[in-house]
């Protein structure tokens, strides 16, 4: 079949610029299109780390103010391995230091509507006739609300299918109703079936609305979000939506992700060399300040402390850890009340448990290999990569069962062990005291050595590739081409 001519728009992309998941899946899904023979491009912020890393990017469009808030911007053509980047550069937009959303203080930056309006506008233009290059997109690709407003210009003035993939649902982009007119929306968009949302503009809600097809990162989050509690508001169009939406479970980049050749460790392993991990616990109780030793389980987490990720729950059994006996080492930044708790509970327990605040990609490697085992009790989960790095990791998870946890980890029983799927912890409901049996059954199977063992090895084996991923993509994209009835 004919290659596709796909746009693919995103406000992070790993390794310059990652806040988390979408980072990742930005550099590794496009890849895996671009290995399976497609033309693709991938369109993001010129960010200080992106003119920093491709110094000499030389501009391949100028591209005039698009409306009365938009600045005028360029673009500026850059290639990671054979992969093609579009950098839209705006300096007085991007050019700005730390988090692409947030400000030194943790608030949204206040013109976020105008930069991320200005890039979904560029992604819709580059999928029409006018588009600024000598290519025009067949497919915009968007991902979140920072770039789901393209899909309104396709739908107003003509251009490329569209696909609106949602990442997390709780974060709408909404803004006040002038910004139709700053962002050179039509009038007649301002309805509820289009782009407003309770009197507001509503990024996400455009173009759920107004996308050719949607699809979010798992096929359990596919359906918890056309219920109310998951929904964040939008269950209602989701659901009258459903046929056009699907689940597509995102993969691991194994390049990146292999204990095997991962640079970061202190020692390489695999599922039939698991006695090289032992080196890495050593390493890890050693670099966070834990003591040495090889009689309890040490517990991992790696994640943005924030009430998706319910690690409060784990704050409220955490102190319990010791006596089970076990370790923790954490490392994660965001709500300031969480950081705190956690650093109360290391100090309460030196040796025990340890807490680094902040975000450290190396670190994150040398936990998912250093740990036994990896907590994660999720609120909700579109689809979470840490538990598929753990599995990877021979690092067992610990997870409710919601969204892209429910998805990968299978709990450990009887029957799970028989049919070898076994390779996690599930909760059983949503109280610490479901965590904390959890905790206390990951415990004692881990003094089974062997069982242990088999649990790793299940996970280990799982195959979590993209090129699966990437080819229902290429199927999502055809539909998203094929004319409507
Ligand atoms: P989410 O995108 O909701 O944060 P995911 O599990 O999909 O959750 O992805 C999180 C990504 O961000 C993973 O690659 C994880 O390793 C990384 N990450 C999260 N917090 C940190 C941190 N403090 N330091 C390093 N990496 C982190
Ligand atoms: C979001 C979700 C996470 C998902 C990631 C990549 O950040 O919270 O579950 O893995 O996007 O799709």
């Amino acid at each position: 079949m004919k290659p596709l001519a796909i746009l693919f728009a995103t406000s992070e992309m790993a390794p310059w610029v990652k806040t988390g998941g979408l980072g990742d899946v930005a550099a590794a899904l496009p890849a895996a299109l671009h290995r399976a023979g497609h033309d693709i491009r991938v369109l993001l912020p010129a960010y200080p780390a992106l003119k920093k890393a491709f110094p000499t990017a030389p501009a391949v469009a100028e591209i005039p103010a698009l409306a009365p808030g938009l600045p005028a911007c360029r673009l500026l053509a850059a290639q990671d391995g054979g992969l093609p980047l579009l950098l839209l550069d705006c300096p007085a937009l991007f050019d700005r230091p730390g988090n692409p959303y947030l400000d030194a203080n943790g608030d949204d930056w206040t013109d976020n509507a105008i930069r991320f309006g200005l890039l979904s506008r560029v992604a819709a233009l580059i999928g029409q006739a006018a588009s600024p290059l000598a290519w025009q997109a067949d497919v915009v690709h968007c991902n979140d609300w920072q770039t789901a407003l393209a899909p309104a210009w396709l739908h107003y003035e003509g251009g490329a299918a569209s696909v609106v993939t949602v990442h997390n649902i709780a974060f709408q982009g909404c803004f006040g109703r002038d910004t139709l007119g700053v962002l050179g929306l039509p009038e007649h968009a301002w309805r509820f079936d289009h782009v407003e949302y309770h009197g507001q503009l509503s990024f996400l809600k455009a173009g759920l609305q107004l996308a050719s097809q949607l699809s979010t990162v798992s096929p359990t989050y596919a359906r918890e979000i056309q219920d109310e509690h998951f929904g964040y508001g939008l269950a209602p169009l989701l659901r009258h939506r459903a046929g056009d939406l699907r689940g597509i479970l995102n993969g691991v980049d194994t390049g990146i992700w292999n204990p095997a050749t991962d640079p970061a460790l202190a020692a390489g392993y695999a599922a039939n060399r698991l006695a090289a991990k032992r080196a890495n616990k050593t390493a890890l109780q050693a670099e966070m300040g834990l003591e040495v030793c090889a009689d309890r389980p040490l517990f991992g987490v790696i994640s943005r402390l924030t009430h998706q990720k319910g690690l409060d729950l784990l704050l409220t059994v955490g102190a319990g850890l010791a006596q089970l006996p076990a370790q923790l080492a954490v490392l994660g930044s965001g709500d300031k009340a969480m950081e705190a708790g956690f650093r109360e509970l290391a100090e309460r327990f030196p040796g025990q448990i340890a807490v680094r605040i902040g975000f450290d990609e190396g670190l994150a490697h040398r936990i998912e290999a250093g740990a036994d085992c990896f907590v994660m009790p999720s609120r909700f989960e579109p689809c979470g990569l840490n538990q598929m790095y753990s599995l990877r990791y021979g690092t067992p998870p610990i997870v409710r069962a919601t969204g892209g946890l429910a998805d990968t980890v299978v709990d450990v029983s009887a029957d799970t062990l028989d049919d070898k799927t076994a390779n996690g912890f599930v909760l059983d409901g949503d109280t610490p005291h479901a965590l904390w049996v959890a905790l206390e059954r990951a415990c004692q199977a881990w003094h089974d050595k062997r069982l242990w063992q088999r649990i790793q090895q299940n996970g280990m084996r799982r195959d979590f590739s993209w090129q699966q991923a990437a080819a229902d993509y290429v199927a999502l994209y055809r539909d998203a081409l094929a004319p409507r009835h």
